[in-house]
């Protein structure tokens, strides 16, 4: 399989969200109990990319960078860009040429939230090559996404940004996988009537060629959205009561990354020592001991 980094795009304006999105951008606001962005990045990790670049807005970068720093504490690369202005998804391949360098990229969008068995995310990067991959979730609402079309070969047969009339009820969601080279073929979209640079048109291309594979998931996986007040509370709700029943946290870097072997028992002793007294710290305990206890029963190296 090549090489893959992960670039997370958490830029825009969010302003369907305002005046919660005045002071601090979409990605930055809590999902329950964690800010939105711990969710994707913690899907990267369990993916196996443990180099990420996060793009946003020249306001709200810092912010980011308090937040998550530069990931050695979680045993992680964390790099830092600016979007100027938002001007479309696939400008985040252009403006993370450089740290892309020859590799793969997984390109998620910072409000996504996706939840199941991931596999099939692994899968996928393995089976990716040169082209792109993207995956198509059922919704009852696909007019409001880019939308994907099947044939009756099961191929994908047309991609559209927001149709008015949506030809299929699938939804493609916002996690792109892309062989080296992405940057250059983003460089071939012209701006849309709105002035950007949109995903759909950039995965378009590589479905012209026969270079796209789309990858339905199946009704195991939760694809959430956090755009409106509404998804965001239903996003919450849903990670709390998930939460709640298993004694699991979703969303959880440091666990991903212990878990991926990215951070070892030490590393997160240190993770669990820097956290303050609370429900996190002591779920992060809990991870501990339970991996301390394995370990004596001869359970883990
Ligand atoms: O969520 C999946 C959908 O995401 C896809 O189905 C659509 O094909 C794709 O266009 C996108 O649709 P959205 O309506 O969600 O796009 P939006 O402009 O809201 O941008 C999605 C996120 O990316 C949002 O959190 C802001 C961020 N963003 C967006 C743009 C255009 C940036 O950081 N910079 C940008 O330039």
């Amino acid at each position: 399989m090549s090489h893959f980094k992960g670039i997370l795009l958490a830029g825009g304006k969010g302003t369907r969200l305002y005046p919660v999105t005045q002071v601090a951008s979409k990605q930055l606001q809590p999902i329950y109990n964690k800010p939105m962005i711990y969710y994707p990045l913690t899907t990267l990790l369990v993916a196996g990319v443990r180099e990420v670049l996060i793009i946003s807005s020249p306001e709200d970068i810092g912010r980011f960078e308090s937040l998550l720093g530069d990931g050695r504490r979680w045993g992680i690369s964390l790099q830092y860009a600016v979007q100027p202005e938002p001007k479309g998804i696939a400008q985040a391949l252009q403006i993370g040429r450089e740290f892309i360098g020859n590799d793969s990229v997984f390109l998620m969008l910072g409000d996504n939230l996706i939840y199941g068995r991931l596999d099939f995310l692994r899968a996928a990067m393995a089976s990716n090559g040169d082209g792109a991959t993207v995956f198509a979730y059922h919704v009852h609402n696909p007019g409001e996404y880019g939308v994907v079309e099947f044939g009756p070969d099961g191929k994908a047969r047309s991609l559209e940004e927001k149709p008015k009339i949506p030809k299929s009820n699938w939804a493609v969601p916002g996690l792109y996988l892309y062989g080296p080279g992405a940057a250059a073929e983003a460089d071939r979209v012209t701006p849309s009537a709105r002035g950007e640079l949109e995903i759909t048109d950039l995965n378009r291309r590589f479905l012209d060629r026969g270079h796209l594979t789309v990858m339905p998931m199946g009704r195991g996986i939760a694809w959430l959205d956090t755009g409106t007040p509404e998804s965001l509370l239903e996003a919450s709700n849903f990670v709390h009561t998930l939460e709640t029943r298993q004694g699991l946290f979703v969303g959880s870097p440091e666990e991903a990354a212990f878990h991926m072997g990215f951070l070892d028992q030490v590393g997160l002793a240190a993770c669990v020592a820097a956290t303050p007294d609370g429900p996190y710290r002591a779920y992060l305990q809990r991870i501990l001991d339970g991996a301390s206890r394995d370990q004596a029963m001869g359970l883990r190296g």
